[in-house]
C-alpha cells in the first residue's frame, strides 16, 4: 500500500475517502499520531501527519522511527513524503514543486536508526541514491498527468531547525552543493531505506533561503501562508495520480 507522509501545509487530505484510523504502538514509542486509513479514487492509501494533526511536533521532535515503522508494520510499501523547503538554487523560487534525487544531512541528535542496540549485529545501508528511482518516476509521472510542473532532481539540505539559517550557512550550503534546504527529511529518508519502503519526496518551495531573492534582509515569514496553500492544493492533485501507480 502506498504511504503518505504530509508536512507542514498538509496534514489533511481532502481528497481521502477515511475508511479508520488506527492508533499505534511501537518499539520506539508513539508515532505522530493516528494512522488515517482510507481510499484516494479507489486506491488504499494510508496517511500520517509528520507534526501531529495539530502540527505541534517540531522537526527536531518528530519521532522518525515511530513513524515509519507504524506504516510498515500496518503494510506500506512505498512512502512519499511531503516537505517544504526553503529555495537555494536560483530557479527554485518559492511555489516551486521539486522531487530531489540527493540529501546532505546535516541534523544532530536525532534517533537516526532502528539498527541500535546491544543486541543488535552491526547493519549498514546503502544509501548512495537515497530515494527510492522507481517511486521518483512514479512521481514524475504523476506531476504530468496532473498537467503540472516540477523540477527533477536536486540536493536536498536537511537541517536541525527549527529555528531557520543565517545567509552565510546557507551559502555554506550551496558551496556544499545543495540546492533546497528543509528539516524533516532526514532521518526520514534513511529509517524507510533500513526499513526496506521506497521512499521519495515532493518537496514544496516555500520561501527563497536565507539571504536570497525576497529573503535577502530575512525571511518574509508572513507570506509563506499565500505560498503553501495553493502549492498544497497541486500537490493533492499529484497525489491523487500518484496513487494509481503500480506498487513495486
Ligand atoms: N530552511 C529550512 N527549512 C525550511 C525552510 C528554510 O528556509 N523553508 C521551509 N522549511
Amino acid at each position: 500500500m502506498l504511504a503518505i507522509i504530509g508536512g507542514t501545509g498538509l496534514t489533511r487530505l481532502t481528497n481521502l475517502i477515511i475508511t479508520h484510523r488506527q492508533v499505534m504502538r511501537t518499539p520506539y514509542g508513539e508515532p505522530s499520531g493516528p494512522v488515517t486509513f482510507g481510499t484516494i479514487n479507489e486506491h488504499e492509501v494510508m496517511f500520517l501527519a509528520r507534526h501531529g494533526y495539530g502540527h505541534t511536533i517540531p522537526p527536531h521532535d518528530v519521532n522518525y522511527r515511530a513513524n515509519l515503522w507504524a506504516l510498515r508494520d500496518q503494510g506500506a510499501k512505498r512512502v512519499i513524503a511531503v516537505t517544504s523547503v526553503g529555495g537555494i538554487r536560483s530557479d527554485l523560487t518559492p511555489g516551486t514543486l521539486a522531487v530531489p534525487d540527493q540529501i546532505l544531512d546535516y541534523t544532530f541528535g536525532r534517533s537516526f536508526t532502528c539498527f541500535d542496540g546491544k543486541d543488535k549485529t552491526v547493519t549498514h545501508i546503502d544509501f548512495t541514491r537515497p530515494y527510492n528511482e522507481k517511486l521518483r518516476q512514479q512521481i514524475l509521472a504523476a506531476v504530468k498527468r496532473a498537467g503540472e510542473t516540477c523540477v527533477d532532481g536536486g540536493v536536498h539540505a536537511v537541517t536541525q531547525g527549527p529555528r531557520l539559517e543565517t545567509a552565510a550557512e546557507i551559502n555554506r550550503l550551496e558551496r556544499d552543493g545543495a540546492d533546497m534546504v528543509g528539516m524533516t527529511g532526514m532521518p526520514e529518508a534513511a529509517l524507510a531505506r533500513e526499513l526496506g519502503l521506497a521512499y521519495a519526496t515532493i518537496a514544496v518551495v516555500v520561501n527563497h533561503a536565507a539571504g536570497r531573492g525576497n529573503s535577502i534582509d530575512g525571511i518574509p515569514l508572513e507570506t509563506i501562508g499565500a505560498v503553501i496553500n495553493p502549492a498544497m492544493e497541486r500537490v493533492k492533485a499529484i497525489l491523487e495520480f500518484a496513487v494509481s501507480s503500480d506498487g513495486d
